[in-house]
């Protein structure tokens, strides 16, 4: 434990030494973390250093080393050329099934494609007839054609659908997979009709636009041997407007991808990789960038023994990964506060289930990897909010990052473990680990001053089943906050769905020996989980709980999505000032 305790105070000094704390842990120290070296340091007769299995952790397991990823920054711009004029790689126009119609000549209806088609002699016009490209949702085409200042001309079908986040996006993503393929540098991306937008809904086309645009353009190959180099550099947004309006959204936009970049990394990274050592110094890293905003706190066992966290210390004791509890705080330039907040994570950097192990087809041990995608949507907001500083809120990320492993040493299903609230709980499950994680961060919380809560986690299959694979479950005794949280989803484009907190199953929570347990039957499990997190929270906190086992991973592309950080961004905007 010495040597926990050694490394983590090494972990908070460094905090202040932004330069040398700037670069990226995850992706550069494998080899060589600070408090494995000062492992040397252990006491080994130390007593309690036999209570727990704490001892060798490093993140060297299986020799796997990221590779170290350039910061290569697409830029983005919002400018007004006339398209025939634009020069670069890929010029892509976003139309609808109606800008696809044509007169009794087949010409165009629509005056930007009339004018583009014209420059090209026409060949638009046929190539989109032989293509039967008709501007459906999904649809594309790109075009090697000279005769423009651009090399490539791209039509993106948008459907019917105008006005909607998720199609401008996917124009944005459609543009970026076509760069991938045509190993282009430099995009242009506007609409073939962007006369009846208002100048509110133009400035959310074009930063959806952007958003899709560099987020498709991302590609996680930290961990292949071999790969190409990203070729994007530059996405210009045309005829959407230009000035320090459309600038600042586009800046968000950016900021936005770069929190939600982060928290894919962070969930793609495995298990032997990422450990909870590796996600404090990854959250410290980030506190350390943004360092005139943001300070780091990292507790060790110790000190979460000191706040009296035993349900956070059962589910990490049988780890020989230790436990690392992290608390970024964001304080506002100027000092005015307004409003406090909390965004708590769980941070299970694995779940193999303990005791009560994860076993058969289907139980997704494989992916367990990706239990602390709620942290990872937190970092990537602190990031983000990091980056835009806004005004008058305090903002408060918490993670109790630790492992659900099995050993000697490891909380056994019946026993009784007590939170920092005093309040025991009878495990009759290890595997219902997350919720025993975030009684004590919740507690934490609580224990900042903060009005609201919004906590994050891969908590329940049983919310899968819900609501499938791409829809987390909200969890709220407020009205007010639920609709808070709900309508920045609404902006951000992620699908959350309001779930009832049925009172009256808590019945199947109740414990004979202690005052709860930490599992109900399979019925209703998503809800009992989240009347499990309600025990830990004052009464006079506004709390909400996201269940994110779901949309945290995209099945089919097997990667990581990086969901919640958009959402959790646009919520501290709306109640900054
Ligand atoms: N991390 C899992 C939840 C999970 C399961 C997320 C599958 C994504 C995919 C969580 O710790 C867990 O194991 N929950 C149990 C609870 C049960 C024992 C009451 C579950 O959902 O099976
Ligand atoms: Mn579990
Ligand atoms: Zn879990």
């Amino acid at each position: 434990m010495a040597a926990i305790r050694v490394s983590s105070l090494t972990l908070l000094a460094s905090t202040s030494a932004s330069a040398s704390a700037a670069s990226s842990v995850f992706t550069k120290l494998q080899f060589g973390p600070s408090w494995g070296i000062s492992l040397t340091a252990i006491p080994l007769c130390s007593r309690r250093t036999k209570r727990m299995a704490h001892s060798i952790a490093r993140a060297t397991l299986g020799l796997t080393q990221p590779k170290q990823i350039e910061a290569s920054k697409i830029s983005i711009a919002a400018k007004e050329i006339d398209l025939v004029e634009w020069k670069g790689d890929i010029l892509a126009v976003g139309v609808t099934e109606k800008d696809m119609a044509k007169d009794e000549n087949s010409k165009f209806k629509n005056s930007t494609l009339q004018k583009l088609d014209t420059q090209l002699g026409g060949f638009l016009s046929e190539a989109s007839t032989e293509e039967d490209f008709t501007g459906k949702a999904g649809q594309s085409t790109v075009l090697r054609l000279p005769g423009l200042g651009s090399k490539r001309v791209g039509l993106v079908g948008l459907g019917s659908a105008v006005n909607s986040t998720t199609a401008y996006r996917s124009l944005g993503e459609a543009v970026a997979a076509a760069a991938k393929s045509a190993l282009a540098s430099n995009i242009a991306i506007t609409l073939a009709s962007p006369e009846g937008l208002s100048a509110e809904t133009k400035l959310s086309t074009a930063s959806a636009i952007a958003t899709g645009a560099v987020l498709g353009a991302f590609e996680d190959n930290r961990f292949m041997s071999e790969s190409k180099k990203p070729s994007l550099k530059s996405v210009d947004i045309l005829g959407l407007g230009t000035g320090p309006e459309i600038e600042k959204k586009l800046k968000y936009a950016e900021d936005v991808c770069a929190g939600i970049i982060l928290g894919k990394e962070l969930v793609n990274a495995p298990a032997n990789v990422l450990t909870p050592a590796v996600l404090a110094e990854e959250a410290k890293r980030i506190a350390s960038t943004y360092n005139d905003v943001l300070s780091a706190t990292i507790l060790d066992v110790e000190q979460c023994k000191e706040l009296k966290m035993g349900s956070y210390l059962a589910v990490a004791a049988a780890s020989a990964n230790p436990p690392h509890f992290i608390h970024l705080c964001y304080k506002p330039l100027g000092g005015a506060v307004k409003t406090k907040l909390a965004l708590v994570g769980k941070g299970l950097t694995f779940d193999s289930g303990g005791y009560n192990i994860k076993t058969g087809p289907g139980c997704l041990i494989e992916l367990m990897k990706f239990d602390m995608g709620g942290s990872a949507a937190v970092l990537g907001a602190a990031k983000a909010i990091g980056q835009i500083k806004p005004a008058g809120v305090e903002v408060h990320f918490i993670v109790a990052a630790c492992e659900n492993m099995i050993s000697g040493t490891g909380m056994r299903p019946g026993d009784i473990v007590t939170a920092s609230n005093g309040k025991t709980i009878e495990v009759n499950n290890t595997d219902a680990e997350g919720r025993l994680t975030l009684a004590d961060a919740l507690v934490y919380a609580c224990n900042q001053g903060v009005e609201k809560i919004v906590d994050l986690a891969t908590l329940t299959g049983a919310c899968i089943v819900a609501l499938g694979p791409s829809i987390a479950g909200v969890f709220t005794p407020s009205d007010d906050l639920a609709s808070e949280v709900l309508a920045a989803s609404e902006v951000s484009g992620e699908k959350l769905w309001r779930m009832p907190m049925e009172e009256s199953y808590w019945e199947s929570m109740k414990s004979g020996v202690a005052d709860m347990v930490n599992t109900g039957g399979r019925q209703g499990g998503a809800i009992t989980a989240a009347l499990f997190l309600k025990q830990f929270v004052d009464e006079k906190v506004q709390w909400l709980h996201i269940d994110l086992a779901g949309p945290v991973w995209n099945d089919k592309k097997k990667t990581a999505t990086g969901f919640g950080v958009s959402t959790l961004v646009e919520w501290v905007l709306k109640n900054s000032s």
